[in-house]
């Protein structure tokens, strides 16, 4: 598809609800006492596939535009599935059920698309089977026979909210307390979430605690925007001479926000207006103007806060000043492609300086591009990010796949080609 220059970027924007935490609402709300309501669901592919798996194991779920109701029956209210739990191309639906499947009473089969295949799930299975989860395969598909769990204290070996989250989950079943202490801090959406149903929870620094718990209390949920899909908004508007947009009732968890941290060191105009909070989460609308913008360096426990956020955080380095150093971002390699050398692959087309390293990349910006055929490697973060680029590069650009931006934003043509007509 060719991607269609837009001559400005003013107006507002809503973005569609958070990728997290609309997983983790059907998920818990499968697993709680009553009905769970949810609004400002995400209705892309991955968060469906949440809502498949839950239906195959006999829960309620209906879904109307962004509300939906999931039925739950209890914690231990899951009947075995039919078939095969297939999760599509979502990490974090095959990662989180490991954990709740682990300690079912039944066996069951998970798999998904080419890419969750290679995606590896030995950081999950492991930890759990420490716990005394019997899990068979370290890439999908998995099987995983159901069993009594007890709790562990367990070391993080990579800063993932995934891995995290499945321990938690698990954690809810196991016999005793399980102590997990995260290299970084991850987003928290889940100790959030499960405090509020009313689940033992304790989270000191980096340390989090879960006890066995008997019930979860179903709660009504208000989903905000998600940041990561305003990320690539943020980015154009800072970039694009002129600009000034606002995004609306964008999800500001701290864990979340490192694209603000960043852009903003980087010299970006961003303000946060109307702050409440959504759900138990904070949100605000972002203004976002343009400016000049220079290099910087991201590592560290900054990583984290957004990792989802990289790809287009190299765009923005292509057009600042001097050199960014992304360093401490290993992670980017088993994403839904290999980032480090998509991102380097695919910016090159254009004639960026971009050089790969073992853990980022290390890029030297305000070099005039050129457009460019781009492959996305069906990773929907690649494809919003290279249509970014195709707005500030000279000449024509086209990408092969724009159908995969429906993993996480499927409306994100129409938002990107709505700010022309503003
Ligand atoms: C997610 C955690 C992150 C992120 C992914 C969503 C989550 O993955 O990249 O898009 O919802 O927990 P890791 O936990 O592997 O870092």
């Amino acid at each position: 598809m060719q991607i269609k220059r837009i001559s400005r970027v003013r107006g507002e924007i809503t973005v569609p609800g958070d990728k997290s935490i609309s997983h983790r609402a059907v998920m818990l709300g499968a697993l709680a006492d009553g009905d769970t309501h949810i609004s400002g669901f995400l209705g892309g592919a991955d968060c469906i596939s949440t809502i498949e798996c839950f239906r195959e194991m006999g829960i309620d779920i209906e879904k109307n535009g962004d509300r939906v109701t999931v039925r739950g029956k209890g914690l231990h209210g899951l009947s075995k599935p039919v078939k095969t739990l297939y999760t599509g191309n979502s990490g974090t639906t095959t990662r989180l059920l490991c954990g709740i499947l682990a300690a079912q009473p039944f066996d069951t089969d998970i798999t998904g698309d080419a890419s969750i295949c290679k995606r590896p799930m030995g950081r999950v299975t492991k930890p759990l089977a420490l716990m005394g989860a019997d899990i068979e395969g370290e890439y999908c598909p998995l099987h995983i026979h159901g069993r009594r769990l007890h709790g562990i204290e367990y070391n993080m070996t990579v800063a993932s909210a995934q891995v995290k989250t499945a321990l938690i989950l698990a954690g809810l079943y196991a016999e005793g307390e399980t102590v997990i202490h995260e290299t970084e801090k991850s987003r928290d959406h889940t100790e959030l979430m499960l405090r509020a149903m009313g689940a033992y929870v304790r989270t000191d620094g980096l340390t989090v605690r879960v006890g066995k718990t008997e019930s979860l209390c179903a709660q009504d949920i208000t989903v905000p925007g998600d940041i990561s899909s305003a990320a690539f908004f943020m980015v154009l508007a800072a970039i694009m001479p002129g600009a000034e947009i606002t995004i609306r009732n964008v999800g500001i968890n701290p864990t979340r926000t490192g694209i603000i941290d960043v852009l903003r060191s980087m010299g970006a105009d961003i303000k946060l207006k109307n702050r409440r909070s959504s759900g138990g989460e904070p949100a605000a609308d972002i203004l976002v103007c343009a400016s000049r913008l220079k290099g910087t360096e991201i590592g560290g426990a900054m990583i984290p806060r957004l990792i989802d956020e990289l790809p287009v955080i190299a765009v923005a380095a292509l057009f600042a000043d001097g050199k960014t150093v992304i360093r401490d971002a290993a992670e980017l390699k088993v994403k839904e492609s290999d980032r480090i050398a998509a991102i380097t692959a695919e910016l090159k087309k254009c004639g960026a300086d971009i050089t790969a390293t073992e853990d980022g990349m290390i890029i030297r910006g305000g070099i005039p591009l050129h457009g460019a055929s781009f492959v996305t490697r069906g990773d929907h973060r690649m494809a919003m990010s290279l249509a970014v680029l195709a707005q500030m590069a000279d000449g024509k650009s086209e990408i092969d796949d724009a159908e995969c931006v429906s993993v996480s934003y499927p409306s994100f043509f129409d938002s990107l080609y709505s700010l022309d007509n503003n």
